[in-house]
């Protein structure tokens, strides 16, 4: 058979070269070509087909006579995972993991693999490493099972090919492999798409469950990002520092449950592990000793995790002050400076602020901003905040804090942290009265008064 041809294809005009070019012929943009397989003319005999086909065409169903889908769920094995999932592995389902390199996407997937080969046949598709590194690995995790099988392959046709009854196979990376119906280099945007496509055409078709590793790009997507996403049915995002021990797995899109939900994962030596009690690896030993950090309860996926954030400021030596924030948005941390500039009469126009979330963990709820500015106020004030107080609430630019979500829920942590006191909005009070006798209560309706509340007697004033 004639290998398919290919043709070129501009993503922003649709216009077809049949060679690459730098530059499109019919919008005249630069590097938008990208490859395609060629739609071969129909022969006579496929057009009859085509014909014969629109005979039997689908009619519209009314919803009443549509049969309900119950989806048998499959426990992987990993509890923090199947609640990531949203309660277990769903047949048929493709599910990417994206992260960046050495966080743990291969170790995660073959302990779900060891344990899942306990009871069927399951494949593991290699395409970055040898059999004999995954060997390694298994060793290293301890696990050991023969209903695992191990394939080092890297062409898409082959791999379907090798797939016989299993009915779970993990693709180890979607980047190392690629299909020999395109030119194009494995890894580029035209064969992630081409080789995610068959995949899926493969998944529903013979209900295999792809566990699908991708990689991360120097920008942080996915690579062949916007691409990828739409045709998995689970896409989820390993998140975290490399050095860091912890890792949190988020659902970023889940046809079959939350994208609410996350995981908490501790990596060791000897494997991934879930870790259920997450309370506290985010807060540091010596909180409460130096200036510039706060804890606050940040609600991650369903569940409120105390997290403290830590501060440095430091003269700027020369030109513009640096703003580097880690964990928490740049424009957000840039705003709240302004804010307290502004409403609270506290300069950092030559101070180069650096701001870190402990843990690598990543907040982006607006909950946050008053921890974040109790911690820019206490580096300000070169005074800590006390170790027993936790702080949130949402800041405007007015310096006004506003109520937030899950008051009650943020306020149960506290307590049930052994906080002593907690600084939250006013407008929250409400809701949180009733753990009046556990904890002390402190609501405030502005960026000064929780100033004036965490240091009452300032020693720079
Ligand atoms: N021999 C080893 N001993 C201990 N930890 C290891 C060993 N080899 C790899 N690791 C850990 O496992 C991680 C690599 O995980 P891996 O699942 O291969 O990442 P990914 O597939 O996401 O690139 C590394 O960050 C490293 O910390
Ligand atoms: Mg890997």
């Amino acid at each position: 058979m004639a290998r398919p041809r290919s043709v070129y294809v501009c993503s922003e005009c649709g216009a077809q070269s049949p060679q690459w070019l730098g530059r499109c012929p019919g919008c005249g943009k630069f590097g938008t070509l990208t490859e395609e397989i060629a739609e071969t003319a129909p022969e006579p005999s496929k057009k009859t087909a085509k014909r014969d086909r629109s005979a039997n065409v689908r009619r519209p169903v009314p919803l009443s006579e549509v049969k309900e889908e119950r989806f048998a769920r499959v426990s992987s094995g990993i509890a923090e995972l199947d609640t990531v999932l949203g309660g277990g592995i769903v047949p048929g389902s493709l599910v990417l993991v994206g992260g960046d390199p050495g966080i743990g996407k291969s170790t995660l997937l073959t302990e779900v693999s060891a344990h899942l080969s306990q009871k069927q046949k399951v494949l593991y598709v290699s395409a970055e490493e040898s059999c004999s590194q995954v060997k390694m690995r298994c060793t290293r995790l301890g696990l050991s099972s023969s209903g695992l099988l191990l394939l080092n392959e890297t062409c898409l046709e082959d791999i379907e090919d090798a797939i016989e009854e299993e009915k779970f196979v993990v693709i180890d990376s979607i980047q190392a492999v690629y299909t020999s119906e395109l030119s194009s280099a494995a890894g580029s945007v035209a064969q992630v798409r081409e080789c995610a496509g068959k995949l899926q055409r493969l998944a529903k078709s013979r209900g295999i469950t792809f566990f699908i590793v991708g990689h991360v790009t120097k920008e942080g997507a996915l690579a062949g990002p916007k691409v990828l996403e739409h045709i998995m049915d689970t896409v989820l995002y390993f998140e975290g520092e490399r050095e860091e021990n912890h890792k949190i797995l988020r659902a970023y899109k889940n046809r079959f449950g939350s994208v609410q939900e996350v995981g908490v994962f501790e990596m060791t030596g000897e494997g991934i592990y879930g870790v259920s009690d997450y309370s506290g690896i985010f807060l540091s030993e010596s909180r409460g000793e130096a200036a510039g950090s706060c804890v606050t309860p940040s609600e991650t996926g369903n569940r409120c995790m105390m997290v403290e954030i830590q501060t440095l400021l430091s003269k700027t030596a020369y030109g513009l002050p640096r703003r580097m924030p880690l964990g928490i948005d740049y424009n957000k941390m840039v705003l709240l400076i302004a804010v307290l500039e502004k409403r609270c009469g506290m300069p950092f126009y030559n101070q180069d602020v650096y701001l870190n979330a402990m843990g690598g963990i990543r907040l982006n709820e607006p909950a946050v901003d008053l921890a974040v500015c109790a911690a820019l106020a206490s580096g300000y004030k070169n005074e800590p905040v006390d170790k027993d107080t936790a702080v949130f609430g949402e800041v405007g630019l007015t310096g006004e804090v506003r109520g937030v979500t899950f008051a009650e829920k943020r306020v149960n942590e506290c307590v049930k942290m052994g906080f002593k006191s907690v600084v939250f909005p006013a407008k929250n009070f409400k809701s949180v009265k009733k753990f009046e006798d556990k904890i002390r209560l402190v609501p405030v309706q502005y960026v000064s008064q929780m100033i004036k509340a965490l240091f009452p007697v300032s020693k720079t004033e």
